[in-house]
């Protein structure tokens, strides 16, 4: 594996254009293409026989595990209890023995993670961890370890890495869903079939967003503040725009749950602080919707990112629509990814910052 930028300007414009290759590869480890079921389990996690899940998690890896909880429990009525690492290890979560804990991490290194795995592992909790560095010290205390095939991932900002970690959550909730029996025939082959055509809408989405989306970001440079809304599986990603966009850019951002804006942000809203509403044509589309209207009517410039159901249905005047393909509800969080990564991406190149290795943050944190 050669690590070097390519044609690009940075390693994670590099990592953000290996997206398709890579979660096509994520994918095959889980799915069986060809029959369009998910493959056997082997992990001797016994999904069947769980009660409660308790995944945790850092940073970006952690919002790759707030939008698996949705999956978990919606396709395998699984509970999920999520914190981040540095909460878990010290929250004196009672375990048993009939629960099951996941670790996400690109690095298998975070020592928040770690620490959380150990603490479980010490109650004899058994153990799975969805790590992209198979030899790292996760991975290896794990009992079960679900690998992303991301790669190398040089920039500090994830990009790849959370897309392989979003392909490997919908494979394990689908996985989990049919150990329990929660899952029909024709959902499991409708979701595999979405998710195995979804690489190569990658290359196709980023050559067609890619110019709006620099045009954006020009305009995005001048502000101090920005808001990402979203529901449902959109809301981690909201949270992830806005982690992306803060670390690299240096622009002031917060993710919001679109339903939270009258509980707070809301008092915010002008027109110097730019809305990005996360909205894929869902069911939970038109409650988003009446969220961004709270915003249009004072004055809040709205950047609404959708697909042309969304973009038709919504009459409200916007700072930019970017348009993304009408795709299956579990494939939406994993394309969704990509205006979010490159607003950031493109935000910190006008910024002038130094996006591969943003001040005071590092790859892999291994203290606390
Ligand atoms: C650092 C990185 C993030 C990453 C987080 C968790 O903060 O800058 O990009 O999401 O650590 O790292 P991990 O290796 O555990 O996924």
């Amino acid at each position: 594996y050669v690590v070097d930028k390519g044609n690009h300007r940075h390693f994670m414009e590099k990592e953000i254009y290996e997206q398709g290759e890579v979660v096509s590869h994520t994918l095959a480890n889980y799915l069986d293409f060809a029959g369009g079921r998910v493959k056997p389990d082997t992990s001797g996690i016994d999904f069947a026989a769980l009660d409660r899940l308790a995944i945790s998690a850092c940073g970006t890896a952690y919002y790759a595990g707030l939008i698996g909880k949705y999956w978990f429990e919606r396709f395998a009525r699984l509970p999920v209890e999520i914190d981040v690492a540095s909460e878990f290890r010290y929250r004196e979560m009672p375990l048993t023995g009939t629960m099951a804990a996941l670790f996400i991490t690109q690095s298998g290194e975070t020592a928040d993670t770690l620490a959380s795995l150990r603490y479980c592992k010490a109650q004899g909790v058994r153990i799975g961890s969805v790590v992209n560095v198979v030899e790292s010290t996760i991975a290896r205390e794990s009992d079960a370890v679900f690998p992303t095939l991301a790669g190398p991932e040089i920039g500090v900002a994830s990009t790849k890495a959370f897309t392989c970690q979003l392909s490997v959550l919908a494979s394990l909730a689908m996985i989990a869903g049919r150990a329990r029996g929660t899952l029909s025939d024709a959902d499991e082959k409708a979701m595999v079939q979405a998710l195995v055509e979804a690489p190569r809408l990658f290359n196709q989405i980023l050559n067609t967003i890619q110019p709006q989306i620099e045009a954006l970001s020009r305009e995005l440079s001048r502000f101090k503040d920005v808001l990402y809304l979203g529901r449902g599986t959109s809301y981690p990603l909201a949270l992830e725009g806005a982690l992306k966009l803060k670390e690299i850019s240096y622009i002031h951002a917060e993710g919001y749950a679109a339903g939270e804006l009258k509980h707070g942000p809301i008092a915010l809203i002008d027109e110097t602080m730019p809305v990005i509403v996360i909205a894929p044509h869902d069911r939970l589309f038109e409650k988003t919707v009446s969220n961004m209207q709270e915003v249009a009517a004072r004055g809040g410039q709205i950047i609404l990112i959708t697909d042309a159901a969304g973009a038709k249905a919504s009459t409200l005047k916007t700072m930019a629509t970017i348009v993304l393909p009408e795709v299956s509800e579990i494939v939406a969080p994993i394309l969704y990814a990509l205006p979010v990564q490159l607003i950031a991406y493109h935000t910190a190149v006008f910024m002038g910052t130094d996006v591969d290795q943003p001040r005071n943050l590092a790859k892999s944190v291994t203290v606390e």
